[in-house]
């Protein structure tokens, strides 16, 4: 049953109107936390599951996703030639020599589901991962959470989502799962709905951007009829999906941060600088005066 992860789709070409005008030019994508864009973080996370193909699903705003995994001649000669060893070894080592970026063009936003689709042609054999960059997930204490979800899904089979308790006046913003409890942190899937009210959710469990799914999906996202907002919705094909195989919710350890909003990103800038060895301490320090104003 055990495969491998080796291919995962980075749904990339959302329009990322919450954070205007910041995005009018700069993809979502590539605002950083600390020193790092979010794309950077997530495909460190893909890579740490074990991924040697990444698939980044753009639109033709989203140029400088590519030039980011690509080589950066000038800057690099510079930096040879000043003999600044350890910035070129970041500059170069957006990826590991080992993995291959691929992009894959969504022409139009038709939402996530038609953009998994775009993925099709780029994706290999076995099931493949989804991560959506803008839902961080930080865990100090083990893997990262697609390599949590990786492991499941060897051990389990079938396709594995990410979710989290929210709070209930927030299930309109999320697809909300219910299902038999395998385990602690597992359970088996037996319905998922797309941002259903509070007063009609069938529990508080919150679908969050990481996904391990069978090829299957594919052919049912082919199907799938547009949804809520006019858009083709993932949760509409993995509600399909539930009906031919398992698929289980997942509840990861780490701390997920909404950086597709205000608040959720600067918790997690916050979170990172409070740990960062350079500034961490200084920063410190300074919340007091930063909180008084
Ligand atoms: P969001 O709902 O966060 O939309 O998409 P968005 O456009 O990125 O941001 P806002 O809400 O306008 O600020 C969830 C994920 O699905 C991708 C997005 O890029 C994001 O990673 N997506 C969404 C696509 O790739 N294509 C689509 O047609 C829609």
């Amino acid at each position: 049953m055990s495969t491998r992860l080796r291919t995962v789709v980075f749904p990339v070409a959302g329009l990322g109107t919450r954070f205007l005008p910041a995005t009018k030019v700069v993809p979502k994508e590539m605002l950083p936390l600390m020193d790092r864009p979010l794309i950077q973080w997530a495909a460190d996370e893909a890579v740490a599951a074990g991924a040697d193909t990444l698939v980044f699903v753009v639109n033709r705003n989203k140029r400088a996703i590519n030039d980011h995994f690509d080589t950066a001649f000038e800057l690099e000669q510079r930096l040879e030639r000043g003999g600044k060893q350890s910035l070129l070894k970041i500059v170069r080592e957006t990826l590991p020599a080992h993995v291959k970026p691929v992009f894959v063009l969504q022409p139009e936003a038709h939402g996530l589901g038609h953009a998994v689709l775009c993925a099709r042609p780029a994706v290999g054999e076995g099931p493949f991962g989804v991560i959506l960059p803008d839902d961080f997930i930080l865990n100090r204490t083990g893997p990262g959470a697609l390599a949590q979800m990786a492991a499941v899904q060897a051990r389990e089979g079938g396709s594995v989502i990410a979710v989290e308790p929210v709070d209930w006046k927030d299930t309109a913003r999320y697809g909300i799962v219910s299902g038999d409890e395998v385990s602690e942190c597992l359970m088996r899937l037996s319905g998922i709905v797309e941002k259903p009210r509070p007063d009609v959710a069938p529990s508080n469990l919150g679908v969050v951007g990481r996904y391990v799914l069978d090829k299957r999906i594919f052919d049912l996202l082919e199907r799938t009829q547009r949804g809520a907002g006019g858009e083709i919705q993932l949760t509409d094909a993995i509600a399909t999906l539930l009906g031919e195989q398992p698929v289980y919710a997942y509840r990861f350890q780490g701390t997920r941060y909404d950086c597709g909003s205000k608040l959720g990103y600067v918790q997690a800038t916050i979170r990172l600088a409070l740990e960062d060895p350079e500034i961490g301490s200084e920063l410190r320090a300074s919340l007091p005066s930063l909180t008084q104003r």
